[in-house]
């Protein structure tokens, strides 16, 4: 029975292969919409971007909403330098031709959530947690019908990528982040603890160009280009695939393993803003309120990833 879930991303290179991953996967997950929100890049690309994975899968029946276009109280960062000023920059790509819809993608996430199932409904984010806080804030009692979170964000051991503290998708949004970690939905979180264990390496990609498919080859040319900022900062062997390990965790979960812990969020400091304090020694009486990842089974996520890519 495959869990039918709504993906909310900001493509990104990493968000285009997890969307890539969850539509080759039916037997796993049910996607039920696709909604877009500024981080990476501004919401007219990331709109757009999203509907170009979409028609690169096939799978134009998908709808892609528009979301968010700046965070709840802050002005707007993106991550050019990361993605490219398109946000897919590596191959060429022509417009998307699916529409998108009219809906807003907060008003499709609350109007799911009401008349969906209570507890049937897995919400991923790829993205800053914008989307997610309306939603919530706009309509509380959503909420208690969410059966997970499973969001791209944040990190401990790793500390930051765009400050010293802070993973870009918190950062970009920290009282959106505030708002869904203290929400009471239980929550899986892949920090870069992990995803930065989900590197490209050289034979990785050279499969993603072995399959002889278009996905295969714009998969290759988007880690080729996305490697470029974690090898210069981490001196990484690839790109890190942040975003495919919250899909690969709801079609594997035994790939990953972690802790619950206290995760909360530093919404009032400028030197630590958008940190997610992770109490993983339990040095505190703070509630667990979040599932955090802190290690991968690299060579069987890869294995996943070319399996179901090879699909489309
Ligand atoms: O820090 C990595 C995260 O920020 C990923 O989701 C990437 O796509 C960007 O959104
Ligand atoms: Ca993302």
């Amino acid at each position: 029975m495959s869990r039918k879930i709504i993906i909310d991303t900001d493509p990104g290179q990493d968000d285009a292969v997890a969307i890539l991953l969850a539509l080759a996967s039916p037997e796993n997950v049910d996607v039920l919409g696709i909604t877009a929100v500024a981080g990476n890049v501004p919401l007219p690309l990331t709109q757009k971007n999203a509907r170009i994975v979409c028609e690169l899968a096939g799978k134009v029946n998908v709808p892609v909403f528009a979301g968010c276009d700046a965070p709840l109280k802050r002005k707007l960062v993106t991550a050019e330098h990361v993605h490219g000023k398109t946000g897919l920059d590596g191959p060429q790509l022509a417009d998307p031709t699916m529409p998108l819809q009219d809906k807003h993608a907060v008003d499709f996430i609350i109007d799911t959530l009401r008349h969906e199932p209570p507890g049937s409904v897995t919400l991923c984010p790829l993205g800053p947690l914008t989307n997610i806080a309306t939603a919530f804030v706009r309509a509380p009692e959503i909420a208690g019908r969410v059966r997970e979170i499973v969001l791209m964000g944040g990190a401990y051991f790793e500390v930051g990528n765009i400050t010293p503290a802070a993973e870009f998708n918190i950062y970009v949004d920290p009282e959106a982040a505030d708002i869904v970690f203290r929400s009471g939905v239980p929550i899986t979180v892949m920090p870069l603890d992990v995803t930065h264990k989900a590197l490209t390496t050289a034979p990785h990609v050279a499969g993603f160009r072995a399959m002889g498919t278009d996905v295969g080859r714009m998969v290759a040319e988007w880690t080729d280009f996305f490697e470029r900022f974690d090898k210069q900062k981490y001196g990484s062997a690839g790109a890190p695939l942040h975003d495919p390990c919250v899909i690969a965790y709801l079609i594997e979960p035994a790939l990953f393993s972690g802790r619950e812990v206290n995760v909360e969020i530093e919404t009032q400091s400028e030197l630590t803003m958008g940190m997610t304090v992770a109490d993983w020694w339990g040095v505190t009486a703070r509630e667990k309120n979040a599932m955090f990842m802190g290690d991968l089974d690299a060579d069987g996520f890869f294995g996943l990833l070319t399996e179901r890519l090879a699909r489309l």
